[in-house]
């Protein structure tokens, strides 16, 4: 059966997807992963994890299990400030343990993400696999600088899809690897940084499904040239 697999998927933006999938793909079966329990219906089905790669493995099994035919994988996880750290401003502020949280929900947990759904691709696959990532992650579009830890986590996170996409080039020919910029979107995630962004640039989480729905499900531009794309919520590419 036609699949799309979600990770992260209590995340604001991916709760606003999974509707808008509701609409626009109905006949498509979806399969959402989350460290949060969630109900499944006859349309949606929730499975927990904590995104080890044991769990993950079960994740693995579960899509084998039902001859899940691949179409759409997103991952929605990440993490841009926790109880006691806020994105530095000056490089004092920089501080391991969130340096490593980061760094796992950011750049880790996607890849193993992505790592799981693997058995899944052959060469007839026809899919695309999207990792939220973020224009600060970009390396040459950084002009204002702070926020080490979150732009490195994500530039980290391109890197190792760039790396992937190669490897899927040979391993499973019709994968393509999106890397998509949500824009600043209303989220929890944004909250403290929403009062100097203009109102026409803060984003509803619907809005941004929709983007993201229209640039990488099915879309007719994105070519199988063995590189990610590195895309904004307009479908623009980011410069690396
Ligand atoms: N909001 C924005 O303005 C904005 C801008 C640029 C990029 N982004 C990116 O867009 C994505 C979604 O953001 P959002 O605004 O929808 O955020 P959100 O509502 O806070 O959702 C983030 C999700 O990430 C997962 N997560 C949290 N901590 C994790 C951990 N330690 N390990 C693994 N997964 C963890 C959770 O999903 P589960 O509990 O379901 O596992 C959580 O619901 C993120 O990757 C974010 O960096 C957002």
């Amino acid at each position: 059966m036609k699949t799309i697999v979600l990770f992260g998927a209590s995340s604001a933006i991916a709760q606003a997807y999974i509707e808008h999938l509701q609409i626009n793909a109905p006949t498509v079966q979806v399969i959402c992963v989350s460290s949060k329990k969630a109900d499944t219906n006859s349309n949606v089905v929730y499975l927990k994890s904590d995104y080890t790669a044991q769990s993950l493995a079960k994740v693995t099994t579960y899509l084998k299990e039902q001859n899940a035919e691949i179409q759409q994988v997103v991952m929605f996880n990440g993490t841009l400030h926790n109880k006691t750290h806020m994105p530095e401003k000056k490089l004092e502020e920089l501080n391991a343990d969130y340096f490593n949280e980061l760094f796992n929900s950011n750049t880790l947990t996607p890849l193993l993400c992505l790592q799981s759904i693997l058995p899944l691709l052959t060469h007839k696959t026809q899919c695309t696999i999207t990792a939220l990532s973020a224009r600060v992650g970009s390396i040459n579009d950084n002009k204002l600088g702070g926020w080490y830890t979150y732009r490195a986590s994500k530039a980290a996170l391109n890197m190792l899809f760039k790396t992937a996409a190669v490897e899927l080039a040979r391993r499973a020919k019709n994968t393509k690897l999106v890397l998509f910029h949500p824009g600043t979107t209303d989220t929890a995630l944004s909250k403290p940084f929403q009062k100097n962004v203009p109102a026409d640039k803060l984003f509803s989480a619907e809005f941004v499904a929709k983007q993201l729905f229209t640039f990488t499900f099915n879309n007719p531009h994105l070519e199988l040239n063995g590189e990610p794309a590195y895309l904004d919520w307009q479908g623009e590419a980011i410069p690396w």
